[in-house]
């Protein structure tokens, strides 16, 4: 007998294994799609259209807005589990799932620290930990104390909304302040800090409170984006190491977090203070896909199934991961071939992303031994991906 031929509905996961469900559809719902398939574990995004990153390779996706509190119930109804992609589910609607019973993590009260920067400095502030002089700035009088309390230049941050840059904003003067509090949004102001590197302090919490803390990284950023991340951050002595490491874990402790929870830290002479703050896989333990025992996809993943986690130590000496920024050129999958010709040994994550000027369309990630050559080759295969620009000579 032959069977009938047509469309299955879609069956994710052997009866029996759990189902989480990621709000959202992004790259770090498809990476974490990618980590839930060895373990068994079935994996759903609710995806604002078909074309999105994760949607593309996810079986059993929902399309829908994640702001309605009616699409998210729907949604949980087929998940163990509801984690998120990204921090802008309103806390009305995620105090609905709870009140409704489904299983969030992490939890409403904690992401709320994640979604608002000023509630974020607040609660941080409470906790004793080290963060830039910062003030509510609802206009230019407040700035202007502010600078005077301190110092031109300062920083002017959206409270809610902002990402890769988008939302802060460095004033020399208060015109320059001025201009952006035209804008409109929300704000905060902040000392502009000197910053001799920028660190992430990257930890998983399970739901019943086990903690686990991968090396601490540096990132490199540009404009506002984070451009490259290395692992473990150079020249960074293990007692700073290990002090923002037990910083991040008490931070994921106190507000209850549960799955990965990032530290974006600044060095500066006067110690480390934190920037802020992310409750999801984090683009700055990308890299730990091939340089960790365990990556934070699979880490977040055994978080909010409250299953033990996994090792976060480094399986290699070094990892370098470099961000592939859309270049506004076609002809990615040609250049991709150029790519792995000329380096076999680099790892290429593309995100099946339209490629916008300066959107995060995919990274590299390098492994190995000599650090500055691990940079080179990650810096090329990035630049490369992005423009198609020439190897310099004498590169791998
Ligand atoms: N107070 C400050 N002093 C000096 N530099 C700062 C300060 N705050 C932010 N920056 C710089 O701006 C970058 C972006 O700031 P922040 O991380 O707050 O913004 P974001 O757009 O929310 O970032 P993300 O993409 O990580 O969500 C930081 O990585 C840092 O380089
Ligand atoms: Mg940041």
């Amino acid at each position: 007998m032959t069977a009938a031929a047509g469309t299955a509905s879609p069956v994710l996961a052997a009866p029996g294994a759990p189902v989480v469900g990621m709000v959202g559809a992004g790259q770090l719902a498809r990476m974490s799609a990618q980590a839930a398939v060895p373990l068994g574990i079935g994996f759903r995004v609710l995806a604002g259209a078909a074309g999105e990153s994760a949607a593309q390779v996810c079986a059993g996706t929902v399309l829908g807005d994640y702001a309605s509190a009616a699409v998210l119930l729907d949604f949980a109804a087929g998940c163990d589990v509801v984690t998120f992609d990204h921090e802008h589910v309103p806390q009305q609607a995620l105090r609905e799932l709870e009140r409704a019973g489904v299983a969030i993590r992490p939890a409403a009260a904690p992401l709320r620290y994640a979604q608002d920067k000023r509630r974020m400095r607040e609660r941080l502030t409470q906790l004793g930990v080290p963060c830039p002089p910062w003030a509510p700035a609802p206009g230019p009088a407040e700035v202007a104390a502010f600078a005077g309390r301190h110092h031109w230049p300062v920083v002017l941050k959206a409270v809610t909304g902002g990402y890769d840059g988008k939302g802060v904003w460095f004033c020399a003067g208060p015109d320059d302040a001025a201009r952006v509090l035209a804008l409109g949004p929300d704000l905060i102001v902040e000392e502009h800090v000197p910053i001799v590197a920028e660190l992430a302090a990257v930890v998983a919490r399970s739901y019943s409170g086990q903690g686990a803390a991968y090396p601490v990284v540096q990132t490199v950023q540009a404009d506002g984006i984070c451009r490259e991340v290395i692992a473990p951050a150079p020249g960074l002595p293990p007692d700073e190491a290990a002090a923002a490491q037990r910083l991040a874990l008490r931070i994921a402790a106190d507000l209850g977090v549960t799955g990965i929870l990032a530290v974006e830290l600044f060095r500066t002479e006067r110690g480390l203070i934190v920037n802020e703050l992310a409750m999801r896989p984090h683009n700055s333990a990308h890299w730990s896909i091939e340089g960790a025992v365990t990556s934070q996809f699979e880490q977040h993943l055994r978080a909010v199934l409250n299953l033990p986690l996994g090792a976060p130590e480094l399986a290699v000496p070094h990892a370098v991961m470099v961000n592939v920024l859309g270049g506004g050129e076609p002809g990615l999958h040609d250049r991709l071939l150029h790519v792995m010709a000329g380096d076999p040994g680099v790892k290429v994550h593309l995100y099946g992303k339209q490629a916008r000027p300066g959107r995060k369309i995919g990274h590299v990630t390098v492994t190995g031994c000599d650090l500055p050559r691990l940079r080179d080759r990650a810096a090329w295969a990035a630049r490369y991906l992005s423009l198609g620009t020439e190897r310099p000579a004498g590169r791998p």
